[in-house]
């Protein structure tokens, strides 16, 4: 999908922003550009996975009680100060650490939240396959603030994301990002060390292939999913699946977006609530999907309206065209509760 113009993402975003504000001061694509600059540090140590001392676990656990990689920290490191000192970024939430980071007290000035998953699927890396980093991009509210903490500016719907996006380091490295106008793609090019636009006006197929899930919990998903599964499996739904599985949520994603199809994390009985989080994963992608045509939801109702309660909320997600989601919530409809 080569472009005929030569468009990086820094070029991309100021028009965008132009557009919509032929006074706009230039300030979100330099937030932006704090992201794009992380993301090619983080791409270049896994670039040198195995070369340089990168790859396996710190020998500690997240807020999750996740083994942390020594990427993860990298990472987050990367992202906290890449945007830290953007002038215009007040908070960073990420899913490395518990609390949001205040970088910039005053609301006037630390405009933006990033809320971000700095390696998502991280553990895939001692395997060489595909990761990511996921972000989302909030307004803070000023109103009021001084009665609230750092976290209750966090939590806000998706629906009031300004930006969200990822970065699959795969086999090449790509950055997808939305503004709410539409979902646009970048490859870095390793040779200027830019990203440049290869996937402009990205649209989900209306219908896809694949089916995507860890069916190793199948035995334990709700009822529901057992059924709707075993309809795509039997070809009852209109045309033949395949599976596929990559264990990254930015890879599956990636491949739900340009291919079509479905990706479920549904309630199991390890997770309850969905193994997934809301505000770094859930929102971002389900912003990326209703952007390019598709839809998501937690199997009730639309992601983007759930009001968060804290920062690494999980949440059920399916995610996907049009076609398969629609099925989906056919069935879950009218499937007993699980
Ligand atoms: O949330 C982290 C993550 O690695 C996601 O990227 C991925 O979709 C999911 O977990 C995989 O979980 P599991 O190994 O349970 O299938």
């Amino acid at each position: 999908m080569q472009t005929d113009a030569f468009l990086t993402v820094q070029q991309h975003i100021q028009e965008e922003q132009r557009r919509v504000n032929p006074h706009a001061s230039g300030e979100f694509s330099w937030l932006l550009s704090g992201i794009t600059l992380a993301t090619k540090v983080v791409a270049a140590q896994i670039r040198r996975a195995g070369l340089v001392d990168v790859i396996g676990s710190a020998g500690t656990t997240n807020v999750q009680g996740e083994t942390v990689q020594k990427l993860d920290i990298l990472a987050n490191q990367a992202l906290l100060s890449c945007l830290g000192n953007r002038g215009n970024v007040g908070l960073l939430a990420s899913e490395e650490d518990e609390e949001p980071t205040v970088t910039l007290r005053d609301p006037r000035y630390g405009k933006y939240i990033v809320v971000f998953d700095p390696l998502d699927g991280s553990s895939n890396i001692d395997v060489n396959v595909s990761v990511g980093t996921i972000f989302s991009i909030l307004r803070r509210d000023i109103n009021g603030h001084a009665e609230r903490s750092p976290e209750a500016d966090v939590l806000q719907p998706g629906i009031q994301q300004v930006a969200a996006g990822y970065v699959l380091y795969g086999a090449a490295t790509l950055f997808v990002y939305s503004t709410g106008n539409g979902v646009h793609g970048f490859t870095l090019d390793p040779l200027i060390g830019a990203y440049v636009l290869t996937h402009p006006n990205l649209t989900m197929p209306e219908s896809g292939p694949y089916y995507s899930v860890n069916e190793a919990n199948s035995a334990s998903f709700p009822p529901g999913y057992q059924k709707y599964l075993s309809i795509l499996r039997e070809g009852k739904a209109g045309r033949v699946y395949s599976s596929r599985y990559v264990g990254s949520l930015v890879a599956d994603f990636h491949r739900t977006l340009i291919k079509g199809g479905i990706f479920l994390y549904p309630p199991t009985g390890r997770y309850g609530e969905g193994k997934l989080r809301l505000m770094y994963e859930a929102n971002p992608m389900a912003f990326l999907a209703e952007q390019s045509g598709g839809v998501a939801t937690d199997g009730h109702g639309r992601i983007l309206e759930i009001q968060p309660k804290s920062l690494h909320q999980r949440t059920p997600l399916a995610v996907g065209s049009r076609r398969e989601m629609s099925l989906l919530a056919e069935v879950l409809q009218s499937a007993p509760a699980g």
